[in-house]
């Protein structure tokens, strides 16, 4: 039995997965660019700068990134590697073998489901501040969770709902199409720097670290930099989808690595840009608020383009949650194809092309978990699970050049295993600030992947099989 949980997949070396190679370095960053700028950035930075950093958010933001980073770079190895478009999920079940492989898919579903549903409440934030600009007020009681005063929140729940539509009728993200949402979104950020630049107030970064590094107040909540940082890791949850198009990549070996390492640095540049800006502009402690951005502009006296931001911020969050739902589906089908989950799961429908079923089970419960949870435990819930994989993957390198050292390696970390040990080391601390209640239901959610493995997909797994 043994045997068989820490038993590798071979890598599928040279293999024709029959999708089509056209990717370039630059679609692949803007891929990343596309998938990891969102509510992270456009909603969270507000939260984590009114409660949890002050303006030393952009700390938090530069801590988050380093992490982040190292490993891209543990990423860029395997899928260069290892290649295979199920990412962390792929690389675990070559490296450490079918029961890791299960814990991490099972991670990654709660990643990616919970995601959708933390950017669905973002972009719901946006959505009920446009109304407003045009006097169409929602009561509170249907905008807001439970947990804050309110009934559900009907935006969230509904986009879901619409997307979910819009993907059973098959239509794909494509590559065109997020290339244009990225223009879209660096131009709305672009018109906010362009605004905000003006009108910065030095004294409003003053003081600089109102919440010190890290501290547990007596109500449990963990505030401080450190606590900020592990809140809008959340802005680089997305970015490590570039790995997914491996096999749709022109040239993996090059392209995959500089796409990753590019969609990164731009992004906290981004990031680092607009919470410097919006921290200047606003007082730290008011930006607890659902839409910041088009918050400040108003602040500033400039609706016209409050709205204008805000309505591409709309169209911006859409792309990333449709990116979310999809890599959902596609993280599931590849599980169901390995024979870890049912044969249903990858059902297509024969006249749509798209695995309708699956679609509606995983929108109804997204829409619930969007419709009652606030954004901050869901986005929280996301970063563990993000943070836990992404320390897997560091392992998978480090392991895999032990186990496997000839395997051919276009890309390679430098120092190893320098690098990956980094990534290790800070993905772990940014766990360890989570707030103990985000253990916990991490926790519970891998005990019931545990017990799902043994009774269901040890017995039916393809590679025992075989
Ligand atoms: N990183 C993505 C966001 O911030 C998921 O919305």
């Amino acid at each position: 039995m043994f045997a068989q949980l820490f038993r590798t997949k071979p890598i599928e070396i040279g293999r024709h997965s029959g999708l089509r190679k056209c990717l370039t370095a630059f679609d692949l960053a803007l891929l990343g660019i596309g998938c990891a700028i969102g509510t992270g950035i456009f909603v969270l930075t507000g939260i984590a700068a009114a409660v949890y950093s002050g303006p030393a958010v952009i700390i938090s933001f530069i801590i988050a990134g380093l992490a982040a980073g190292f490993a891209g770079f543990a990423y860029a190895e395997l899928a260069a590697s290892v290649g295979g478009s199920g990412s962390a999920y792929g690389y675990t079940y070559v490296a450490f073998g079918e029961f890791f492989a299960w814990v991490i898919a099972w991670i990654l579903l709660l990643e990616y489901g919970v995601g959708a549903a933390a950017v669905a409440n973002g972009w719901s934030g946006y959505f009920i501040n446009t109304l407003a600009n045009f006097h169409i007020v929602i009561p509170d009681a249907w905008t807001k969770a439970p947990s804050q005063g309110g009934i559900i929140n009907l935006p969230a729940f509904g986009i879901i709902w619409l997307l979910v539509l819009v993907l059973v009728s098959g239509v794909k993200q494509s590559s065109t199409v997020n290339n244009i949402m990225v223009v879209i979104k660096i131009s709305t950020i672009a018109i906010f720097l362009a605004i905000a630049v003006g009108h910065i107030n030095t004294d409003n970064w003053q003081p600089f670290m109102p919440f010190g590094w890290f501290s547990t107040q007596a109500d449990g909540h963990n505030i401080g930099i450190l606590a900020g940082a592990s809140l809008v890791f959340f802005a680089y949850f997305g970015f490590d989808a570039v790995s997914t198009a491996a096999d749709e990549a022109r040239n993996p070996q090059r392209d995959l690595p500089i796409g990753l390492i590019a969609a990164l640095i731009f992004c906290t540049v981004i990031y680092i840009l607009v919470a410097g800006m919006l921290t200047g502009v606003v007082h730290y402690s008011d930006l607890n608020v659902s839409s910041p951005v088009a918050y400040a502009l108003a602040t500033l006296g400039y609706s016209w383009s409050s709205t204008l931001v805000a309505t591409g911020i709309l169209a911006g969050l859409i792309t990333v949650l449709l990116v979310l739902l999809y890599g959902l589906t596609r993280i599931l089908y590849a599980m169901s194809h390995d024979g870890l989950i049912p044969a249903v799961f990858s059902k297509v429908n024969p006249e749509r092309h798209t695995p309708t079923r699956l679609i509606l089970l995983c929108g109804s419960i997204i829409s619930i978990v969007a419709g009652f949870f606030p954004l901050g435990t869901l986005a929280e819930t996301v970063n563990i699970g993000t943070l836990a994989s992404f320390i897997m993957v560091c392992c998978g390198v480090i392991i895999l050049r032990i186990r496997q050292p000839d395997l051919p390696r276009p890309f390679k970390n430098p120092w190893n295993p320098l690098i990956p040990l980094l990534g290790i080391v800070s993905c772990s601390a940014l766990m360890a600030f989570l707030p103990d209640e985000t253990w916990h239901r991490f926790l519970i959610w891998v005990g019931i992947g545990i017990v799902m493995y043994f009774v269901y997909s040890m017995r039916h797994s393809k590679l025992r099989t075989k």
